[in-house]
């Protein structure tokens, strides 16, 4: 039996199981998104999910890093653009100050570095990289024949391509954008990929959790066993010059994949001053969309082991946002603004949401009823007057004085219990990025914490005067129990959670707090002045 513990208020109680984390850093990143449109929930999803394994790590303790940013090259964007009528450059600055960074706030991202790939730190870095692969021998000349799909950024076999619908009936057209691909015949620099065939296998043999989920894997897997081409890493001016140029053959530019992919240790100061390199790098978590898996799984980890770097501890892929059945985007006039839903429900609800409503690792779509429902039961009934009765009760029976708990009676036992094995579970399902488990974990505290208020009757035991003692203890297991909630939530929902905590706790900072504090039963002195608490989930009025 474990016998680690300590007298809390008297009372003999388990310690937190929560280990103490042994790595001192996290860095996540989310993919940098093109520019060549406006976000949508789509994109939203894949940066609220990086942030919220970020903000869990930090909650652990952990000195935690996340990254995100813009990928602005390519014909893609200086196609959109042309097509409107403006400069490549004006149209990304336009893009990214009037969109991307203003959908960070939108969404609450704490990130802690947002880069664009036209930024001259990142230019010159990736020149560095491209230059010491060519140094290295790992690129060559040679020339490239097939189809590119602009749309995906991508070349793709034949194999890729599927047949075309109504007005492309009769062709063969990219699965993912239903349209044409374009015949490339060019003279192109080439990546040395598939002398990483062997290494690659190694890689994911030697750090099973490399790809994630496992689906993902066993995909990634087959197709590097099939064999790898060697991949075109540049295009010729001739055809267009929106990227960055090669270092020793200026009529090319770098492929935008390539030079995208690098972000990742450009934002590190690579080839620069490599200080954040060596103290974040290898990246605990990249989270991309399925559709970028491959790139990220295997172009990505050959191109870092050519450069004598680490590959990344893990990719995790996560699924798409549908509509009717399809992947949601702009192209296809399916994209929702992520304010859209904020304006009406608030970061915090959108966040929850999808953390919640969908498996991490898998497809799943959203629906106005769906996310209202939930809004009104989970958190406005569920979550937020929790809170909101918890406080008033301490108000109006104990003057806003958290009282101190007499001897805990089985309920009371049954509740801690609970409370440690919630935060106890959430901490694993994070560390699987299982985080719709992690949320559904810690609302077992929700729930219960809600039963144990409606069975121990707080209002009743109230009227009887010899009851007072009782009455205490049954606030303070309720007030106790909102700030182990508020410390686990904070990461989904922070708005909410750090006005709860601000209004139990006055005198302390959320952030202070660890998610093996959360595990820990009686944190909260006896006595703490409560201020009054707003309304977490207000009433949404339907139109
Ligand atoms: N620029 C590349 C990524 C380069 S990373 C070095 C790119 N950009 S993107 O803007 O098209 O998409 C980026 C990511 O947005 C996708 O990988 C995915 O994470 C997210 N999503 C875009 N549409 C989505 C859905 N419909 N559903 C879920 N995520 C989606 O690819």
């Amino acid at each position: 039996m474990d016998q680690s513990g300590s007298f809390i208020n008297g009372h003999w109680l388990r310690k937190s199981k929560i280990a103490h984390v042994s790595e001192k850093t996290f860095y996540a990143t989310t993919p940098i998104f093109y520019v060549n449109d406006a976000p949508h929930i789509g994109h939203a999803y894949t940066e609220v999910a990086a942030d919220v394994l970020t903000r869990w790590h930090r909650q652990r303790g952990q000195d935690a890093y996340l990254l995100t940013g813009t990928d602005e090259h390519g014909e893609k964007v200086l196609r959109t653009a042309i097509a409107n009528q403006t400069d490549a450059q004006d149209w990304t600055d336009n893009l990214v100050n009037g969109s991307w960074l203003p959908l960070l706030e939108t969404i609450d991202i704490n990130n802690q570095d947002f880069i664009r790939t036209t930024e001259p730190r990142h230019k010159k870095a990736v020149q560095k990289f491209l230059q010491k692969l060519y140094d290295d021998g790992f690129i060559y000349q040679g020339s490239y024949q097939g189809n590119y799909c602009v749309g995906c950024e991508e070349y793709k076999a034949d194999a890729d391509l599927v047949a075309g619908e109504a007005e492309y009936a009769g062709q063969q057209v990219c699965a993912i954008h239903s349209k044409p691909v374009e015949t490339l015949n060019e003279t192109n620099y080439f990546f040395k990929l598939s002398e990483f065939q062997r290494p690659l296998l190694e890689l994911y043999k030697a750090q099973p959790e490399f790809v994630q989920p496992d689906s993902a894997k066993n995909e990634v897997i087959s197709f590097v066993s099939r064999g790898l081409d060697d991949l075109s890493i540049s295009r010729s001016k001739e055809k267009f010059d929106w990227g960055v140029d090669i270092p020793w053959d200026e009529s090319h530019v770098t492929y935008v994949w390539f030079d995208a992919l690098l972000n990742y240790v450009t934002a590190l100061g690579y080839g620069e001053d490599e200080k954040l390199l060596n103290k974040y790098w290898p990246a605990d978590v990249q989270v991309v969309g399925k559709d970028i898996l491959r790139f990220h799984a295997v172009i990505w980890p050959a191109m870092l082991m050519a450069a004598g770097l680490k590959p990344p501890k893990q990719v995790f892929g996560h699924g798409w946002l549908l509509v009717g059945g399809e992947k949601m985007s702009k192209s296809k006039l399916t994209g929702i603004a992520p304010e859209q839903i904020t304006d009406v429900f608030g970061s915090d609800a959108f966040r929850y949401f999808f953390m919640r409503a969908i498996s991490f690792g898998s497809d799943g779509s959203f629906s106005w009823e769906d996310l209202s429902a939930r809004y009104q039961a989970e958190l406005a009934n569920g979550f937020g007057n929790l809170g909101s009765r918890v406080v008033s009760m301490v108000d109006k029976y104990f003057d806003s004085n958290l009282p101190a708990p007499a001897e805990y009676q089985e309920p009371d036992k049954q509740l801690i219990a609970i409370a440690q094995a919630a935060a106890l579970n959430a901490d694993r399902a994070m560390d699987r990025g299982a985080i719709h488990e992690a949320i559904s974990s810690i609302w077992t505290l929700v729930d219960e914490l809600n039963n144990y208020i409606t069975v121990q009757q707080p209002w009743k035991v109230a009227k009887d005067e010899s009851q007072k003692e009782r009455l205490g203890t049954i606030l303070y297991c309720s007030a106790e129990g909102l700030r182990i909630l508020s410390i686990l939530l904070v990461p989904i929902t922070p708005k909410a959670c750090k006005k709860l905590f601000a209004s139990i706790w006055p005198d302390k900072d959320i952030s202070e707090q660890t998610i093996a504090d959360a595990a820990q039963w009686g944190g909260l002195p006896v006595g703490t002045k409560f201020e009054s608490l707003e309304s977490l989930f207000p009433r949404i009025e339907q139109e």
